[in-house]
């Protein structure tokens, strides 16, 4: 087999990239090791970004997204049980869309699988190889028979805990990681959502946010210690937790009912520079992950793809290689800002373990700060929209 670009992963970045290559032309596979139905079913995230909509209109995947998605002016801050609105639309002119990440990867995969079918699930032992040579290849196998792709790039979309950034050479790459000592539990349940904006609270007892999927689809979260266990949480306990946390017109009108899914994540900040190396390129997870607190993970997949898709289009159709060469330096630049800014909303709404009663003060006074400030409501309020790319 051979190929121009073989995608190694089919979440949302292998996905949307695979989708703009096949627009332009420019032949590509995707190698996936889950099946398709493991893929869609995963219950993630689902806060747009204003450019990540835009992408996934360019793409042709925004019909549903259109029909669907929930358009939201602003967000709710609170601490000490005080809530107060931050007016996205008023300070920066730009929206979020509420639209679950799982609804996104299922649009991009019906939308592939009737255009192009370039996908193949259920692959193992996926190996690119030769990157650094003149003609590059993935092995992988597929019902135990070992495959071989011949390709002129690979672009790693293969996340956290795929195999396309080991095989960048060790002392050529520089990890960044900080690790979170709490993590985040997780409910959904088949209630209205308590507001409809996502409220984030800090609170004595630690962070919670209030969070949707749709009209009568809850999302809630609340910090927990990070070896807290599920079995430690039963549906009364969370929702006793929770409505402690929650400004109080929130907790006095939350609608509490039986969780369909219970999960408890970490929380890490992670960048692997540089993100590309010979003939690779790695997109997404696959470079950088962020706690969920800034809602960055798949907007800063998408800007990746969109500097990878555009210099690779270049180098096909206009021979230039510029764009491609910048991609690791373009990406990062962003990838840096999108970091901090999680970084930054996740120590000001978390309690950490060794805080005292004055690191509490200052986060409320952070807080209080940015309830009277139009200066320092804008400097989130931008980010939160999402940066220019
Ligand atoms: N071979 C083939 N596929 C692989 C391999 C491998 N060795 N390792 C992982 N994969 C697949 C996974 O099964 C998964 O479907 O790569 C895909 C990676 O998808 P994600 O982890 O979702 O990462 P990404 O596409 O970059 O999405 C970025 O969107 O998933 C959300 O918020 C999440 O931050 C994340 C963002
Ligand atoms: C979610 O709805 O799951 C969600 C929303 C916003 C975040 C994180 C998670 O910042």
């Amino acid at each position: 087999m051979r190929t121009k670009v073989v995608i190694i992963g089919g979440g949302p970045s292998g996905l949307l990239l695979s989708r703009f290559l096949s627009l332009d032309g420019i032949d590509n596979i995707v190698l996936e090791k889950q099946s398709k139905s493991h893929v869609i079913g995963r219950i993630r995230a689902g806060v747009l970004e204003s450019g990540t909509t835009k992408m996934l209109q360019k793409a042709g995947v925004s019909g549903r997204l259109n029909k669907e998605g929930f358009v939201h002016d602003g967000i709710q801050l609170s601490f000490k049980n005080h809530g107060f609105r931050i007016d996205l639309k008023k300070l920066t002119n730009k929206h979020v869309t509420v639209y679950g990440q799982t609804e996104v990867t299922k649009d991009l995969y019906e939308k592939i699988e009737k255009e192009n079918n370039n996908i193949i699930n259920n692959v193992d032992d996926v190996l690119p190889q030769d990157l650094d040579q003149k003609n590059p290849f993935v092995t992988f196998k597929k019902d135990g028979v070992e495959n071989k792709i011949k390709c002129d790039f690979v672009a790693g979309c293969d996340g956290y805990h795929g195999i396309s950034r080991q095989v960048i050479p060790q002392n050529l790459t520089k990890i960044y990681e900080k690790v979170y000592p709490f993590g985040w539990l997780g409910i959904l349940s088949e209630t209205p959502p308590v507001s409809d904006e996502l409220i984030y609270a800090n609170h004595g007892n630690g962070f919670a946010l209030a969070s949707m999927r749709n009209s009568n689809l809850s999302r809630y979260y609340i910090q927990t210690p990070i070896t807290d266990k599920i079995e430690n949480w039963t549906d009364k306990k969370f929702w006793e937790e929770l409505k402690k946390r929650l400004p109080t017109h929130a907790a006095d009108t939350l609608i509490t009912g039986k969780s369909i899914e219970k999960s408890i994540a970490p929380l890490r900040s992670f960048v692997c520079e540089p993100m590309s190396w010979q003939k690779l390129f790695l997109v997404g997870d696959a470079a950088h992950i962020v706690p969920p607190t800034g809602a960055k993970g798949l907007n800063l997949a998408v800007s990746d793809v969109y500097y990878l898709y555009n210099g690779l289009k270049k180098h096909y159709l206009l021979n230039i290689d510029n764009d491609l060469k910048l991609y690791s330096q373009i990406a990062l630049s962003r990838v840096w800002k999108a970091i901090r800014f999680s970084w930054w909303m996740t120590t000001t709404f978390h309690k950490f373990p060794e805080q005292t009663d004055f690191d509490q003060c200052i986060q409320d006074s952070e807080l209080a700060y940015l309830e009277n400030s139009i200066a320092s409501q804008t400097v989130l309020a931008e980010n939160y929209v999402g940066l220019p790319f």
